[in-house]
């Protein structure tokens, strides 16, 4: 059954997204009708006029209803979905009307930056690292084209973090995915479940000035700095814990700078896009070919420059270069396709013997609340996701279901240090990375050059 509905969603995914390259004239949108709002029949004003009115409509929905439990909010969700999800803007929209929104949107756009301190804030002061990690950490490594000023602003280190010098403290760092900081798309998961159970480790987290809009290989810079300068300051290896296209960037970075890899202890990837993805224009408005868009959304496509050369054999990134325990869902991930068993974007090789465990909830508890309908947010606080997550940082190694009492974390729609808000607020990360994604400036119409130490 979850294989057709499976091969229906997909083709209509497909369809989609060939479909939107294609700008239709048609009548200009009813003001009043946001939520049934058609973004690609609304073209008929200025593109800049079109793109500021639905951005304004992605900052300003205000929820005509709230969830009332997580039952009721993943629910909520399947009805928002229906057969098959539209483009995150349209379904963004709804979520917004639907109360699954990050609760105040000040510090967490392009257009209302946060301000220091904000966890949002990629304007931190942190202390110079006890050995120098810039501007190289070994002399194989490429040169930043970012200065270590930028690079290590953009760490977010709470004031409850107490592994500086203390080798003691696992350390993890928390990396965000396009459109996003690392405060407001962790703050309602795997923070909050980390300060639950601090000695499985304490979290840090990026906040990348461009929330991951940007080049893909510019993100990666912040990441390898990131975690040589962790490691450095702790003392001991960096746990990873990326979202989506942080999982990548992690990946680019540890292809390239190898001495990443010697201060990584694992990568822990919730609904990664190695493989790019074939939706990445389901913005499901005509913004490819039509306007400039945000180079890391042009990156992310399946068939693009950067993906070919992080996979392409010798050092192939299609392969795991720590420990990586892959968490993704098949049925239903809005934002990366394909995402099922082995043709999976999440899937990893392991060429290199560093350790793989892939894990597609659906195949991993088939039925159950955890392993059934899940979005490539909800990942993020699912049961099973969050539990494997923790099952490998607690090992160090790669997760392992079998470990697990799978019958009661199946069980669990969410982590049950969660509550509704929490589930609401990373929800609250899909239309929240729409409207960063209209803000952002400059766009491209190709896709950044490949950097001169990758050809
Ligand atoms: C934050 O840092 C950026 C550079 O990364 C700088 O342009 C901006 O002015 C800073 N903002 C604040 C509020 O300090
Ligand atoms: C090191 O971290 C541990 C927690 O893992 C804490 O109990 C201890 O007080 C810390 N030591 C120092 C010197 O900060």
């Amino acid at each position: 059954m979850r294989s057709i509905i499976w091969a229906v969603g997909r083709a209509l995914l497909v369809g989609l997204a060939a479909a939107l390259p294609a700008p239709h004239p048609a009548p200009a949108p009813s003001p009043t009708a946001s939520f049934s709002f058609n973004p690609i029949a609304g073209l008929t004003k200025g593109i800049e006029d079109q793109i500021a009115s639905i951005a304004s409509q992605l900052a300003s929905t205000q929820p005509t209803k709230t969830p009332d439990s997580i039952p009721d909010a993943v629910s909520t969700l399947q009805d928002i979905f229906g057969p098959k999800p539209t483009g995150i803007i349209t379904i963004g929209l709804k979520f917004l009307t639907s109360g699954l929104q990050v609760d105040g949107l000040d510090g967490t756009t392009l257009d209302s930056p946060p301000v220091p301190g904000n966890i949002n804030s990629f304007n931190n002061t942190n202390p110079a690292p006890p050995t120098a990690v810039f501007p190289q950490a070994n002399p194989a490594d490429p040169p930043f084209t970012k200065s270590e000023d930028e690079l290590r602003s953009a760490i977010f280190i709470p004031d409850t973090f107490q592994g500086m010098g203390n080798d003691t403290v696992k350390p993890i760092l928390l990396v965000p995915g396009t459109g996003t900081f690392g405060g407001v798309t962790y703050q309602g998961n795997m923070i909050k479940i980390l300060q639950e159970n601090p000695s499985i480790g304490q979290a840090v987290w990026l906040n990348v000035p461009g929330a991951m809009l940007d080049d893909v290989q510019t993100n990666a810079e912040f990441i390898a700095y990131a975690m040589n300068y962790i490691a450095s300051l702790t003392g001991t290896q960096v746990s990873v814990v990326g979202w989506s296209q942080g999982n990548l960037a992690a990946q680019w970075a540890l292809k390239y700078w190898t001495s990443a890899r010697t201060s990584t202890k694992q990568l822990v990837a919730f609904s990664p896009d190695f493989r790019g993805t074939i939706i990445a224009d389901a913005f499901d408005l005509p913004l490819l070919d039509a306007i400039p868009v945000p180079p890391a959304v042009l990156q992310q496509q399946s068939t693009s420059n950067l993906i070919r050369t992080l996979r392409a054999t010798g050092e192939g990134g299609d392969s795991a270069f720590v420990p990586t325990t892959t968490l993704y869902s098949a049925v239903f991930d809005e934002v990366v396709q394909p995402q099922e068993g082995t043709i999976a974007s999440a899937f990893l090789r392991d060429d290199r013997g560093a350790g793989v465990s892939n894990n597609e909830i659906q195949s991993v508890c088939p039925g159950t609340p955890a392993g059934d309908f899940a979005t490539h947010e909800s990942m993020l606080f699912n049961g099973l996701a969050t539990a494997l997550a923790l099952d490998a940082l607690q090992s160090g190694g790669v997760a392992d279901p079998g470990r697990l009492d799978l019958a009661a974390v199946c069980a669990e729609l969410a982590h049950p240090a969660l509550d509704v808000a929490d589930v609401a607020e990373t929800e609250g990360t899909i239309p929240l990375a729409a409207l960063n994604a209209l803000e952002f400036r400059p766009g491209v119409t190709a896709e950044p050059a490949i950097r001169a130490y990758a050809l």
